[in-house]
């Protein structure tokens, strides 16, 4: 590989992938003691897409076509990538990592390629992490991906959780630029661990956290506390939006957009309130996707992109927030 000095970074095109599959309020009445009405007033849900498993649909293959697409926008192949990184907590399998098989699909070898996991955060883990390997003049261009299948990790007679989510997978193509000013202006990665018994999907019964009692959910799903969680991203979207406008000196004015994780549409809700977000700021798609974890971000951005939401020149802030417990922000001037 050249050397390359430190430079900016570009989005250079964007991608997705959602399954055609679709899962209904009324579908899932059918399967647990749920409603359409509660579903829509607590979160903002009426459909959510999930894999179709007897058509061979996988986590593997949205994530491959996701960045397929973004490379396809960016007038790109695979061969051009210095790097992929991938997001997810629903790889199937863990050895290799899903972007080294996702590299050889797409003929990207030998890009250095390896996964991430971060759960909701994950996409913007990826992207920052991407961003930064660019800037640091070390890669010229890197794929990044948030993908999760969360159909496969949740227990669908558990209505607590399987009320939420959906299947989706979002990419991006980052390249260096010689403007130093263009990229990403401020980013955060944190996590606070302790909570993680908020969130977590065991093994078996020795992950379970001292003191609690199993659910009775299938092994391999998700168990969630929601209320602490939404009382976490409630508090956390706020101070993460916030901060970010601080540290880069923007006002909500000079935003184009607010690219929210879709955990809650009550959530989001709650932070445009709180900041004075106007609505045409803040794109909401959760109502068709539900939550699809690392899928989510980069699905918002891929459709915003595509609807010339986001322009050339224009501040945008990322914010997520997941598993771990993890959040994270990423300010670019695109
Ligand atoms: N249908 C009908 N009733 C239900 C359902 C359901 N699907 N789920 C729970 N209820 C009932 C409860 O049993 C409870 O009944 P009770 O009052 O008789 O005890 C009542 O509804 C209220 O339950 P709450 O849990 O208080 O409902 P809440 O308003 O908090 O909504 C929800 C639950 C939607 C899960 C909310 O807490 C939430 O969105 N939390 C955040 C979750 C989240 O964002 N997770 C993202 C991270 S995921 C990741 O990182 C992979």
């Amino acid at each position: 590989m050249d050397v390359f000095e430190p430079s900016g970074v570009r989005i250079a095109g964007c991608g997705s992938c959602v399954p055609e599959k679709r899962l209904t309020n009324d579908d899932l009445a059918g399967m647990m003691d749920t409603s359409d009405e509660w579903i829509r007033q607590r979160t903002g849900i009426s459909e959510r897409r999930i894999l179709d498993l007897d058509k061979g649909e996988s986590q593997f293959l949205l994530a491959t076509e996701s960045l397929r697409n973004a490379l396809a926008d960016a007038d790109m192949q695979a061969s051009d990538l210095d790097l992929i990184i991938h997001a997810s907590v629903t790889s199937k399998m863990t050895c290799p990592s899903t972007a080294c098989r996702i590299a050889a699909e797409l003929g990207a070898e030998p890009a250095g390629a390896f996964d991430l996991l971060a759960a909701c955060s994950g996409f913007v883990y990826a992207l920052n992490v991407g961003e930064a390997m660019i800037r640091s003049g070390r890669y010229r261009s890197v794929g990044v991906i948030g993908c999760d299948a969360m159909s496969t990790a949740v227990d669908y007679s558990d209505r607590s959780v399987a009320i939420l989510f959906g299947d989706v997978a979002g990419a991006a193509v980052l390249v260096r630029d010689e403007d130093p000013h263009r990229g990403c202006l401020y980013q955060t990665l944190n996590a606070d661990g302790r909570m993680w018994p908020s969130l977590y999907i065991p093994d078996d019964e020795s992950d379970l956290p001292v003191g609690v009692e199993d659910s009775g959910s299938r092994m391999g799903t998700l168990r969630m506390d929601g209320r602490e969680v939404y009382k976490f991203a409630v508090g956390k979207f706020r101070d993460v939006i916030q901060d970010a406008l601080n540290a880069t000196g923007l006002t909500v004015d000079d935003v184009a957009q607010f690219v929210c994780h879709q955990s809650n549409v009550r959530i989001i809700a709650s932070a445009m309130d709180k900041l004075g977000l106007p609505k045409e700021k803040v794109y909401i798609n959760i109502d068709k996707y539900g939550n699809s974890s690392a899928g989510s971000v980069g699905l918002c951005l891929d459709q915003l992109w595509k609807a010339g939401k986001i322009k050339q020149g224009d501040a945008i802030v990322l914010v997520a927030f997941g598993g771990g417990l993890t959040w994270a922000s990423s300010v670019w001037r695109v």
